[in-house]
């Protein structure tokens, strides 16, 4: 699937996908929610993440699968961004996080801090991931879109089993993936067009050598495969490159295989359809109005940061790492 395995080619055009069907928003939020508290959200976020993109355009895959492993596993609660505590470790433990960019975390909690900043602490940390997400998007290639926001941040964190059984891992065919999904509302459509994420960033060898050792999946083209090969050389090589048995099974699978191709013929569709999958992501089992809270630190919740009012006061006259 010549779309999904490119590593770092770029969405090459843009443009803000204007659409109706992913305009529905669940309740408690909106396409206006911070116009009057932090009017300025949306471009301190997208000004510093440009800075931040110059200097390493791999930052934008990190945070683009920070926002879907957040709202994969317990809905989009920025519950991803806490750390472990007294209770147990967080989802961060769990084996598909452990492969999230530890500088998307450090992003986030940089852009809080010049949001809550300017606005004091009104804008969630999942409102945060989700504009970050779309930025990563649109600043690497793709297409623009609006985000709804109003989301709140949550309490807790999933467990570590719960985390694993929300997030497939990329040794799932078509079938598994179309049921996984449907379970979250997804339908084919929107499963190939959100595999479409992959068009940026990389994968590590041992989340796809499964597909060349010991014997080479049929389903994979020869040369390719022996680029692959040359990268990872071993089963468990530390190296990093792309291309999941999840995506090429789209493909290959007659349910889905259409849906590829009309997406790598059309660009203007796929971005269409990824823009509706995005948003569609964006509101899973999501906490507003007087659910959550508005964390002052992302990786912390509220309660267990003792010293809030001090951390606040301390964080207005700080300059930031970034
Ligand atoms: C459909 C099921 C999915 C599976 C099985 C899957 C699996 C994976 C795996 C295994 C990696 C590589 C991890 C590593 O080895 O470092 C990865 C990377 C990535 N995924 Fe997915 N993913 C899925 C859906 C998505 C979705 C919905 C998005 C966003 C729309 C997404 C965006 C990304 C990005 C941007 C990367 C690169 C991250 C980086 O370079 O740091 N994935 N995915």
């Amino acid at each position: 699937m010549a779309f999904s395995l490119i590593i770092f080619l770029l969405f090459c055009c843009c443009g803000n996908v204007q659409l109706t069907e992913a305009q529905q928003l669940v309740q408690g939020l909106s396409w206006t929610f911070y116009d009057s508290s932090c009017p300025r959200l949306e471009s301190i976020v997208r000004n510093r993440l440009k800075k931040v993109f110059q200097d390493d355009i791999g930052q934008a895959a990190g945070l683009l699968r920070l926002h879907f492993h957040d709202c994969f596993v317990q809905g989009c609660d920025g519950s991803v961004l806490l750390d472990g505590s007294a209770s147990g470790p967080g989802e961060q433990a769990a084996p598909p996080n452990l492969s999230l960019r530890a500088q998307a975390f450090r992003i986030i909690n940089d852009l809080r801090r010049r949001v809550h900043r300017r606005c004091g602490r009104v804008v969630s940390c999942a409102d945060i991931t989700a504009i970050s997400a779309r930025d990563a998007v649109f600043l690497s290639g793709g297409p623009d879109y609006d985000v709804p926001l109003g989301r709140k941040d949550g309490l807790n964190f999933a467990t570590i089993n719960e985390t694993l059984a929300n997030l497939p891992p990329p040794s799932s065919n078509t079938g598994e993936l179309l049921t996984a999904l449907a379970a979250k509302n997804f339908d084919a459509t929107d499963i190939v067009a959100l595999s479409g994420g992959h068009t940026i960033g990389l994968g590590h060898c041992t989340s796809f050598t499964d597909r060349l050792y010991p014997t080479q999946d049929p389903t994979m083209d020869k040369t390719f495969a022996n680029n692959l090969k040359a990268v990872c050389p071993v089963a468990n090589s530390t190296n990093t490159t792309g291309l999941f048995t999840s995506d090429q099974d789209l493909y290959t699978d007659r349910r889905t295989r259409s849906i590829v191709t009309s997406f790598a013929i059309n660009q203007t569709l796929f971005y269409e359809k990824f823009v509706i999958g995005m948003i569609k992501m964006s509101q899973l089992s999501v906490l507003t109005g007087t659910q959550g809270e508005i964390r002052a630190n992302c990786s912390v919740r509220n309660s267990d940061n003792l010293s809030l009012s001090s951390v606040v006061e301390e964080e207005k006259g700080s300059w930031s790492a970034f």
